[in-house]
């Protein structure tokens, strides 16, 4: 059988970036929630932004929506179900409990509901995944400190810890305390650097935070030093084109660097972020990219390949997943 998508992993994905409109009203409506955009249409309206802040308004007030284990259960569900259909066979899922926990949502409601979906996925879509929490760097480390420590104490099935939200004047000093607790609890440390943020932000995610990889990574691109550093240590950079585009990171998609970085030799990937408000999964990304800068089948597969080797997935679901790969490679001439 031949295979359409590239089989590839999803290593920048904000689950509650992946709540469809029509998923927010049927929880609304399930849950007797009365919403400021009460039809389709007037919700669908919201999604035109302007930057970071603009699209993170939209996206923090619809979590309101989430309230119960299904709520959380059934959006995990609906995104492994689609990412799994455009050919993400791996996933790394970020979720923000920050945000649940300030809306007076129980912790063990948003871990429990994710963590229920995730532990069925390689039955139900042969899917692989790891749990990743992100801190909100708009709010105290004090504040992190202590939902790091309730994740910890109820042992929830976490792999690393990843940085985002509003991202300039929010740099990674602000969390160095955070990041060595979560080194020494032997967590996985990402952190989202370089999307709006100067490229200090991304040396500063590396140095002082210790980050295995940076999200988006993409004003790196100003500074040479800095990408012959990136280049020389392989950093993976998770990539997300259609998000920088609708968040104005870039004009447009043939504006977009990441030609640009795979000609330097970063270790970039390919990533949807938050599908459900810039335009589509890992594969409609792939297809924009290939639709704009014509990309042929060893640039896709060298994309896929560093996505699944950046991963956390052990040594033999990596190997596995590069065999799939491979395979892949070899049916499209
Ligand atoms: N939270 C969800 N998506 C984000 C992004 N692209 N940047 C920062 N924080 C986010
Ligand atoms: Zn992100």
């Amino acid at each position: 059988m031949t295979q359409r998508h590239v089989p590839a992993a999803e290593l920048h994905l904000h689950i509650e970036g992946t709540l469809e409109p029509e998923l927010i009203l049927a929880l609304a409506a399930r849950n007797g929630l009365t919403l400021p955009f009460p039809t389709l249409g007037e919700l669908q309206a919201q999604y035109e932004f302007t930057d970071l802040q603009s699209f993170l308004n939209l996206y923090y007030a619809n979590m309101a929506v989430l309230l119960t284990e299904a709520d959380f259960a059934d959006m995990t569900r609906a995104y492994l179900a689609r990412a799994s259909a455009g050919g993400v066979r791996h996933a790394e899922i970020m979720f923000d409990p920050q945000a649940h926990v300030a809306r007076g949502v129980a912790l063990s409601t948003a871990v429990n509901g994710i963590a229920t979906a995730l532990a069925s996925s390689e039955a139900d879509f042969g899917m692989s995944t790891k749990l990743i929490a992100a801190f909100l760097r708009d709010e105290s480390e004090e504040s992190a400190l202590e939902i790091l420590d309730a994740l910890l104490a109820m042992d929830a099935p976490i792999a690393g810890i990843g940085l985002d939200s509003a991202e300039v004047g929010n740099p990674p000093s602000k969390f160095v305390r955070l990041y060595d607790r979560a080194r020494a609890a032997g967590l996985h440390l990402i952190a989202h650097a370089g999307e709006e943020g100067p490229p200090s932000y991304v040396s500063d995610a590396l140095d002082l935070l210790g980050a295995q990889r940076i999200d988006h990574g993409i004003r790196s691109m100003e500074d040479p030093e800095l990408v012959r550093r990136l280049a020389a240590e392989q950093v993976p950079l998770t990539v997300c084109p259609l998000s920088n585009v609708r968040l104005r990171a870039v004009d447009t998609l043939a504006d977009h660097p990441l030609a640009q970085m795979l000609a330097a030799g970063l270790n970039v990937c390919v990533n949807s972020d938050d599908p459900a408000y810039f335009g589509g999964h890992v594969d409609v990304n792939f297809a924009a990219l290939n639709a704009e800068f014509g990309f042929d089948a060893d640039t896709v597969a060298t994309l896929a390949g560093n996505s699944i080797r950046s991963s956390f997935a052990d040594a033999d679901r990596k190997a596995a997943l590069l065999g799939e790969l491979h395979h892949w490679r070899t049916q499209q001439g």
